[in-house]
């Protein structure tokens, strides 16, 4: 198939330009980058590492939807003969089709992302049944691969940057419900703050674009559900 794609070239303040490929049956929109990259323009900026859909990293905006562009087929979305690449929405722009994920990660330690174990030593592990309720809920979330696919979709981190957004409240509502964890108050009190699960609109553009299938506005949904029964029993 003969296609012409336009990539985003420089920063923010950059432009597209176009370069005309051959693609192959059963390629990814990750190898025609790749291929643009080693072939016609070696300058080109982008970022990748497993190729499989594990590490999250490339990540781009494919004719104006975020995608993971490693596991996209490029006949999947192309569209008359063209496509559309850019960086991922809603993050500074480095270069070419590479982002800034610094306030993504950023927003994902806000949001106190990290494990705190709840009881000291390494052979007090609590045996966790696989009908638990709360263990439940954390597997429906726990595959995120730290992508930013979902915020990019967001429009509230668009209208809000200080919106602490789909994945980092996504991993908070896994480490709310997780037995072991010791942080549940504080980390309840953060999300529930001004920028956090309070101020998502629940139209779920997150779990539409989401690759792993998860569903971070349910997750939001279990957090403000959360939040409120703390405040009734006044450990908010
Ligand atoms: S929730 Fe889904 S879209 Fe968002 S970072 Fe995780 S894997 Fe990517
Ligand atoms: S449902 Fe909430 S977190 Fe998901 S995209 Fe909409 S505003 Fe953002
Ligand atoms: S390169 Fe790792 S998820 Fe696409």
């Amino acid at each position: 198939m003969e296609l012409v794609v336009d990539i985003w070239r420089g920063a923010a303040d950059g432009a597209f330009q176009s370069y005309p490929v051959t693609v192959r049956p059963g390629q990814t929109v990750l190898d025609l980058v790749v291929y643009v990259q080693r072939h016609l323009d070696s300058t080109l900026s982008y970022r990748y590492a497993c190729r499989v859909g594990m590490c999250g990293s490339c990540a781009m905006t494919v004719n104006g939807v975020p995608r993971w562009t490693c596991r996209t087929r490029i006949g999947t979305v192309s569209k008359g003969g063209k496509l559309t690449l850019a960086p991922l929405r809603n993050l500074p722009h480095i270069k070419d089709l590479a982002c800034d994920m610094a306030p993504f990660f950023d927003k994902l330690a806000a949001a106190r992302g990290c494990f705190v174990p709840g009881r000291p030593g390494a052979g007090d592990m609590a045996p966790i049944a696989p009908s638990n309720r709360r263990r439940q809920a954390v597997d429906a979330a726990i595959e995120c691969i730290g992508c930013g696919v979902c915020y990019a979709a967001c429009d509230v981190v668009a209208w809000r940057p200080d919106f602490v957004g789909p994945a980092a409240l996504n991993r908070a509502w896994t480490l709310v419900n997780d037995e072991r964890d010791g942080d549940r108050p504080d980390r309840l009190a953060v999300v529930a703050g001004d920028a956090g699960c309070h101020v998502c609109h629940s139209q779920q553009n997150c779990a539409r674009h989401c690759p792993k299938a998860l569903n971070p506005t349910a997750s939001i949904a279990g957090l403000k559900r959360a939040a409120a029964l703390a405040l009734l029993k006044g450990e908010l």
